[in-house]
């Protein structure tokens, strides 16, 4: 089992789309782990996309990722990782596949709805950016096959 960070980015939830989201999260067969609602301090957004510090778009990056809730999840399932980015389709929403998350709910390269971790450790590290120990769960979170 392996684990990714997803995020519902402020435009997702402004527009009412956590909903679906989550549910596609569910029926693609991700067991949440962990999730809430928070609204990141600039300083925050700016830790988190740290990697792109140097990257012309950082400033607005962080603005939008600082400026409404957005909702963080902790995701488990086999392959994760790269399930979960097929699932959300490319960064530019005019590139990403019919029936992603981005192609559905993406309105630019900026305000592009999903977050998801780029490699297995990145996922472990995202996560933990978020959640402490006690807030991950390891269990218990699956959907049951009734
Ligand atoms: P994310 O980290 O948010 O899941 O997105 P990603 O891996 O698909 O893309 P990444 O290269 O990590 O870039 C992070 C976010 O920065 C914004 N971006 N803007 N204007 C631009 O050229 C540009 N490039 C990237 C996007 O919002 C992207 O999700
Ligand atoms: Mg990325």
């Amino acid at each position: 089992m392996e684990r990714t960070l997803a995020i519902i980015k402020p435009d997702a939830v402004a527009g009412g789309h956590s909903g679906k989201i989550i549910d596609r999260i569910i029926v693609e067969g991700f067991a949440i782990r962990a999730m809430k609602l928070t609204q990141l301090t600039k300083r925050q957004a700016e830790g988190f996309y740290a990697v792109h510090a140097e990257r012309p778009f950082f400033g607005e990056l962080t603005e939008f990722m600082s400026s409404a809730p957005c909702i963080p999840l902790v995701l488990e399932r086999t392959d994760a990782v790269a399930k979960w980015r097929e699932v959300i389709g490319a960064t530019n929403p005019a590139d990403a596949a019919e029936g992603t998350i981005r192609k559905q709910f993406a309105a630019s390269m900026g305000e592009n709805a999903v977050h998801g971790s780029d490699s297995p450790e990145n996922g472990i590290k995202e996560g933990r950016y978020f959640f402490s120990e006690s807030e991950i769960v390891s269990n218990g979170a699956d959907v049951i096959d009734a």
